[in-house]
């Protein structure tokens, strides 16, 4: 979910719906701003798309204090009742809440019994009754005694009619950053919504509170026994507020695929040593003999960070030669893991603020683990949780379909891995011939992308395809997850990935006319073991397209070819990857979907 929030001398409402706009991708199910005037608070808010808001918003919606929100729908549907903001029973509070409240049920029992008529079917509406009903003085006093009650995560906003110069906004779990503007301030969850007014901001960290005037923000810990002022100051981000803007592309997904070659330099600039053959990347925190006393490398990310993560695990060990696997954060802590000391345990995530991925984290280190990130937001809260890391420097990435950042990733761990090979038994010659393929790779995703019609082709027939299978072996098997997963978020069709050779004993029952397979079939030692698989799926007159080198014979299998330029084996798992981000996309566009905000998804996901 999205919040923003604006003082100042302008009317807050135009301001508060062109914050929501830039903060969709992170929730797009409702949307609703509160504005607090010389009548009170009036609140606007529904279920769908920010535009179709401000369709309906009041012109007369004045005033020049407010709060808004853009939900991913948690507790309850997503209808014009449950979007935020939320207010108490006598509309003197209005709430706006990122995050899960653990003991809402128990809340709302209690507040029912109180005579309190709550109207949606929300865990944050309990946040707005136990503000309002508060008998402290300040409304500091009234939202800490409320946050109090809670347990849960939560970045949350707040008004109050009689505290008209203020917005209270408080964080734990999830982000909240103060922009100080000339003369006006903001409040967001994330920096989208901020750029094109102030580079000048402040995060603030769990456990924090601030009060924002017109004119300045005060910050302050929550404590059991009050609140004690932490004097946080705001600082100058480095960000080119147009780099949020998709200019003359479609769509965000688009603009990100095409910037793949120049943030792929980007991440790779000045991280490789030519002299030692080595990586070069300071932020780890480890010097080459703790590097050395690494015994295991445990991976951990969601989604698309998960399946990257798969290939820089299988990448690390053939290359580092040190044991490496990769596991949904999301189940990581449930199944009590074992935490080693010899471990390097290492937080994959584009946005940095995906909670299962930093709950992770937290438990790691509470049992003494030592922790690495590979994190694209520069502050983030996995980014500031971790002993060190790679910065991915993708640039911001909108599109809730992760693929420069996942590029980078995957050349995040390629660094990693030649660092970690190059203080074991991994030669000069080895660490210079993957320090060329790793500088020859933006020229070679170029490559793929000048492609795009041939791809868009095929996508297009793909669409037509209810169902589809994604299939790869061992460095293969992860970019097979990582198509399918692509290609189900935004075209909604039915893909699954399987290991090539698992079909035979079991899906392969599935293979007919009407089921696609996109094999993935490298130029490498698996490929006659491939080819084989590909037979038998032509046998069962399965439709086979096959993202491929030029150099591998289909031996007259009927199928449809993609090729990709050839890199050294063990890197060719991200230039199979990009053509299978070009098809998702032009499936999507063909099918008629949004590209960039596919339905019941959110770009970061701030809850468990
Ligand atoms: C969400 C997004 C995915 C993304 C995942 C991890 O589920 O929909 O596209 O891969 O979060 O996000 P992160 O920011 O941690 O990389």
């Amino acid at each position: 979910c999205g919040i923003v929030g604006y003082l100042g001398s302008h009317q807050a409402a135009p301001l508060l719906l062109e914050g929501l706009g830039r903060l969709e991708h992170r929730g797009y199910d409702s949307a609703g701003v509160a504005v607090l005037g010389a009548s009170g608070i009036k609140v606007a808010k529904r279920a769908g798309r920010v535009r179709d808001l401000s369709d309906e918003l009041p012109k007369r919606f004045a005033g020049k204090v407010g709060i808004g929100h853009t939900r991913w729908a948690t507790h309850g549907p997503a209808n014009d009742t449950n979007a935020h903001p939320h207010v108490d029973s006598k509309q003197r509070v209005a709430v706006v809440h990122n995050g899960i409240i653990d003991n809402a049920a128990a809340l709302r029992d209690e507040l029912g019994e109180a005579g309190v008529d709550l109207v949606s079917d929300t865990d944050t509406e309990v946040l707005a009754h136990l503000i309002g009903r508060s008998e402290a003085d300040t409304l500091e006093a009234k939202v800490a005694e409320a946050l109090g009650r809670i347990e849960g995560t939560y970045g949350v906003a707040v008004l109050h009619v009689d505290f008209p110069d203020r917005i209270v906004v408080a964080r734990n779990g999830s982000p909240l950053i103060i922009g100080v503007g000339d003369k006006e301030m903001h409040v967001a969850s994330d920096l989208a919504a901020l750029v094109r007014y102030t580079t000048t901001v402040a995060h603030l960290d769990d456990g924090e509170m601030a009060t924002v005037t017109a004119t300045g923000f005060t910050t302050y810990r929550l404590e059991a026994t009050g609140l004690s002022a932490t004097n946080r100051r705001a600082a100058r981000v480095d960000i080119d507020p147009s780099s949020y803007d998709a200019g003359d592309h479609e769509s965000f997904m688009h603009k990100e695929i095409l910037e793949q070659p120049a943030a792929a330099e980007r991440v790779l600039r000045g991280r490789l040593d030519q002299r030692f053959a080595t990586g070069h990347l300071g932020g780890l925190n480890l010097d080459a003999r703790e590097l050395r006393e690494i015994k295991r490398i445990k991976v951990l990310g969601c989604g698309s960070a998960y399946y990257v993560g798969q290939m820089g695990a299988t990448l690390i060990e053939e290359l580092a030669r040190i044991p490496a696997d990769a596991e949904a954060a999301s189940e990581f802590r449930y199944r009590n893991p074992i935490i080693e000391p010899d471990t390097l345990y290492v937080a994959v995530s584009q946005s940095g603020e995906t909670l299962d991925t930093l709950l992770a984290v937290q438990e790691i280190r509470r049992k003494g683990g030592r922790t690495i990130g590979l994190v694209n937001v520069v502050g983030s809260a996995i980014a500031r949780e971790v002993d060190g890391g790679i910065y991915l420097h993708a640039g911001p990435e909108v599109a809730v379909a992760s693929t420069k950042a996942l590029t980078n990733m995957y050349l995040g761990f390629a660094m990693l891995a030649l660092q970690l090979g190059r203080v074991r038994d991994m030669s000069i010659a080895d660490g210079r011939r993957l320090i060329g393929a790793l500088e020859a790779l933006p020229r070679k995703i170029e490559e793929i992308i000048a492609t795009d019609d041939h791809l868009a082709g095929v996508a297009e027939r793909l669409a037509e395809a209810e169902s589809l299978f994604f299939v790869g072996r061992v460095r293969g098997f992860p970019v097979a997850r990582e198509g399918a997963q692509k290609f189900k978020e935004i075209s909604y069709r039915h893909a699954e990935a399987y290991q090539t050779s698992e079909l035979k004993h079991g899906p392969l029952a599935l293979i007919s006319p009407a089921v696609p397979t996109i094999a993935i079939v490298p130029d490498d030692e698996l490929v006659e073991r491939n080819v084989a698989a590909l037979h038998e799926i032509a046998a069962r007159k399965g439709p086979l397209v096959v993202v491929t080198h030029d150099s591998v014979p289909l031996r007259g299998i009927k199928a449809e070819r993609i090729v990709v330029p050839r890199s050294e084996v063990e890197l060719d798992p991200i230039l199979l990857t990009v053509p299978l981000q070009i098809l998702a996309y032009h499936a999507a566009r063909h099918l008629g979907h949004d590209i960039d905000k596919p339905r019941n998804l959110a770009k970061s996901v701030t809850v468990e």
